[in-house]
């Protein structure tokens, strides 16, 4: 029996316009087109073990077998509703490619720790979506060289992960990745060189998972012209990236994050991810973003839970990192930049290079 081995690694990434309510349809379809920055280090690594024979898709709770692989690394703690999706996932991207019956072993783990507040499942679906296809492509070795070559398989692989995660499919490419509808392309930007902190406030589970949040939110009053609103900041927010008018782009960004999270907290039944460090957070940063605040201001963003992401010039990002971490505890700061999206390796028992 003849073994092929793929090892795919997608990073997380961060909306600066978010993706908030899903259309009253299957696959994971949005209301509204979001625009993120994809991320680098913080990622999921996938292995996939392939068969040349017929058989199950099986998951197994231990870390990818990989040279690059590091103590740090976490493999995700999945319940039975959780694995059940995953494989579910898996079973439908193995269904649409051209070995649609063949047996496969799936290893996973996180380079950031489980209980950190980062969204595993963007980069958890893209790697796992990205590591099937490639596993059960007819010819692993072309699949790869159309990977790397051009978009086009990059945006039909980042469509197939949306119907398991809506966010994954902005993990293909990067670092600046507009979704709409079914389609993803990147989007230019003159911004300078740039640096990600993450500001953890809490590491518990949240008790509103996403998709219940993506439903609420439309029992809010501000519900209404949301996805108007949110399309013309997006404009308005790709126009600043591509004039590289990084003070524009902090403001436009703090205002949409202000804005989800008031939906959140103005629905029928009210909930909030904001714990108190959070606020705290929230009103340090208010006075250096602010129209007439001194310096550059920061990128300031929060997903859909209490910690803070923190986009700033790589040039000035030592100087943010001790303040970050003079304020906030150094425990409390992770660290990342921008990235250029998914990507895989074949192995044949050689290394797999970070
Ligand atoms: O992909 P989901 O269903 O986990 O939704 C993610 C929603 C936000 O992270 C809050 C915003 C976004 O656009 O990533």
């Amino acid at each position: 029996m003849r073994h092929l081995r793929i090892a795919a690694r997608a990073p997380s990434n961060i909306a600066l316009i978010k993706y908030m309510g899903k259309k009253d349809a299957p696959g994971n379809l949005p209301e509204n087109p979001s625009l993120s920055m994809t991320l680098n280090d913080l990622c999921t690594w996938v292995e996939v073990e392939a068969s040349d024979q017929a058989g199950s898709i099986r998951w197994i709770s231990e870390a990818p077998r990989l040279s690059s692989a590091e103590p740090s690394w976490r493999v995700p703690r999945l319940g039975d509703s959780g694995l059940a999706k995953v494989l579910k996932h898996a079973e439908k991207v193995r269904a649409l490619s051209p070995r649609p019956d063949r047996a496969l072993i799936l290893r996973s783990a996180n380079t950031f720790p489980e209980a950190s507040g980062i969204a595993s499942s963007a980069s958890s679906f893209a790697a796992l979506t990205l590591a099937v296809a490639a596993a059960c492509s007819t010819d692993p070795e072309k699949f790869k060289r159309e990977w790397e070559d051009g978009f086009s398989l990059r945006r039909s692989v980042a469509r197939i992960s949306r119907e398991g995660s809506g966010s994954s499919c902005r993990s293909f490419e990067g670092p600046w990745v507009r979704w709409e509808g079914e389609e993803t392309r990147t989007v230019a930007s003159k911004l300078p060189d740039l640096a990600h902190f993450v500001i953890l406030i809490s590491d518990q589970a949240k008790s509103v998972s996403s998709s219940q949040a993506h439903a609420r939110v439309k029992t809010s009053p501000l519900w209404k012209d949301r996805p108007q609103r949110a399309a013309a900041r997006l404009a308005q927010l790709e126009a600043a990236l591509e004039a590289g008018d990084l003070p524009r782009v902090a403001r436009l960004s703090w205002t949409e994050s202000w804005e989800m999270h008031s939906l959140f907290h103005t629905c029928a039944e009210p909930f909030s991810y904001w714990q108190p460090g959070t606020i705290e957070a929230l009103h340090w940063f208010a006075p250096r973003i602010e129209p007439n605040a001194v310096g550059t201001p920061p990128i300031v963003t929060l997903d859909a839970g209490p910690n803070l992401h923190v986009i700033v010039e790589a040039a000035s990002a030592e100087s943010w990192r001790k303040e970050l971490q003079q304020r906030f505890g150094a425990q409390a700061i992770l660290e990342d930049r921008p990235g250029l999206g998914a990507r895989f390796e074949i192995l044949r028992g050689q290394e797999v290079k970070q």
